[in-house]
């Protein structure tokens, strides 16, 4: 017992730091506002966190929209081919696969990538007998959801930036990402296939929702990644000197807000963690923000703080030494970068067994074997301290654009792995916004993922076309 009290003292003391106060969180507050109103005025990179991207979507499904698309979704943790039939309001259908992206395509050249992105529509087309009927010049509209950072001068224009969540094939930064999923689906010349829209998941996540809820004006995304998307005001977008439709009052704005923190913003708030997993990332000093909540570094960010108590023998205690056969196994754990996932965090924070025994068998299945009940308890406080920071950093970004939209309601569309599966990060999310935001929200889980969005993207996009011809 008495030992159990002096663990809990050191473990406080090295938790401590992960544990944030309403007024730090209302500090976040203001610095992402103030970010996104810079971010607003210029492409100003070298000073400003945010790119807060025009997305050239300036409308909201009517209910009007119709037709059939295809969707390659790029840059979650699903690579995903669909077909989507829209016949009116909340009368989609939606068939589609998942493919899995070999890992060393994420690394290697983008051209590669590309081409077997178009070899997977291929035989998705093929599978489901799409273009069987179809007359011999027919040409299906494609949507590409590409969840990365890219500056668009159109719907179908869109230059990458940067690559985040780990990606980082070659040839594609400071490319048009349409073109090069053209030119790989031209390639092939069997495939009839024009790529018409490119979407961000955020901006397919507010499409989908807002088909439904009619209050809807933001998407958000929490899972291997994070960002958001709003409708803004034209007047509050200086850097929209426009060309284009001056008839639009508002456009959807991707704030890439997974940046914040790049000019220090969130130091005041960072760990010694957060500074260790950044920097030993593949992008030192990007996505701060991201990297402090989101299930890509949400498991890496514990097994740091584990490594931290093995060192300090507050875990395992001498165990490596009196069983060095499995030595080994633990030495995997400890050195091997990214191998505690964020679904691990979320069952180990709930495991509400006597004997944690739920905890035991996640640590075994790991390479941690035999743990102590002790060794069990200070790591399921550990994920519930690292989890409840990022749910209650999430509420307060999201607290944020739900405060900037002049509505009496706001309902926010919500997607990704983090928010569909860690129950206590969404309930702690829920709880931390109410306590945030003054006016009435709610967070909606937008269901099939961003494809049905970005499907209905395209199609407002084809009835603007034929309007316009
Ligand atoms: C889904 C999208 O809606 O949410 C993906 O279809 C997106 O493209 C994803 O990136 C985010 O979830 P995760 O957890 O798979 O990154
Ligand atoms: C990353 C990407 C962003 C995407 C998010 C969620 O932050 O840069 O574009 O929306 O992940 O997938």
């Amino acid at each position: 017992n008495s030992r159990r009290v002096i663990l809990q003292d050191e473990v406080k003391h090295v938790l401590e730091p992960f544990e944030l106060s309403d007024e730090q969180l209302r500090r976040v507050m203001a610095n992402l506002n103030t970010q996104m109103t810079n971010g607003l005025k210029s492409n100003d990179s070298e000073n400003n966190d945010l790119a807060m991207f025009p997305t050239f979507v300036n409308f909201r499904p009517n209910g009007q929209e119709s037709g059939e698309y295809l969707v390659v979704d790029l840059g979650g943790s699903n690579f995903r081919v669909s077909h989507v039939t829209i016949e009116g309001r909340n009368r989609l259908r939606l068939k589609n696969k998942i493919f899995l992206i070999p890992h060393s395509l994420l690394l290697g050249e983008g051209e590669k990538l590309f081409d077997y992105i178009a070899e997977c529509l291929q035989r998705f087309i093929d599978d489901n007998s799409l273009a069987t009927h179809k007359p011999a010049d027919y040409k299906f509209d494609l949507a590409f959801t590409f969840s990365f950072p890219c500056t668009q001068t159109s719907l179908s224009q869109a230059t990458l930036v940067s690559w985040t969540k780990g990606f980082s094939c070659t040839g594609v930064v400071g490319n048009d990402v349409v073109l090069l999923l053209q030119n790989a689906i031209d390639r092939r010349q069997t495939l009839k296939v024009q790529v018409v829209a490119l979407v961000n998941d955020t901006v397919g996540t507010l499409m989908a929702c807002s088909s439904i809820y009619r209050d809807c004006r933001v998407g958000v995304i929490l899972g291997t990644g994070t960002n958001a998307c709003y409708f803004e005001n034209l007047d509050n977008i200086p850097k929209c000197t426009g060309e284009w439709n001056q008839s639009t009052k508002q456009m959807v704005i991707n704030t890439e807000w997974g940046a914040l923190g790049k000019h220090g913003c969130l130091d005041f708030i960072r760990t010694k963690i957060d500074r260790e997993l950044d920097e030993s990332s593949l992008t030192p000093n990007e996505q701060v923000f991201e990297k402090m909540i989101s299930a890509l570094y949400l498991g890496e960010i514990v097994r740091l703080i584990i490594i931290d108590l093995v060192q300090s023998s507050i875990l395992f205690p001498g165990r490596m030494q009196k069983a060095p056969s499995r030595a080994c196994d633990y030495n995997i754990f400890l050195s091997l970068r990214g191998s505690f996932y964020a679904k691990h965090v979320a069952d180990i924070e709930c495991d509400t067994t006597e004997d944690l025994s739920v905890t035991a068998s996640i640590l075994t299945s790991i390479g941690i074997h035999d743990p102590t009940y002790d060794d069990c308890y200070i790591i399921r406080e550990v994920c519930k301290t690292v989890s409840l920071r990022a749910a209650k950093l999430a509420a307060a970004v999201i607290a944020v654009v739900v405060n900037r939209v002049n509505m009496p309601s706001v309902t926010v569309g919500v997607d990704g792995t983090l928010f569909r599966h860690h129950v206590r990060f969404r309930k702690n999310l829920i709880r931390t916004m109410s306590r945030l935001v003054p006016r009435t929200h709610r967070l909606v889980l937008s269901e099939d993922g961003s494809s049905k969005g970005s499907a209905l993207v395209a199609a407002v996009n084809r009835h603007t076309q034929e309007t316009l011809t």
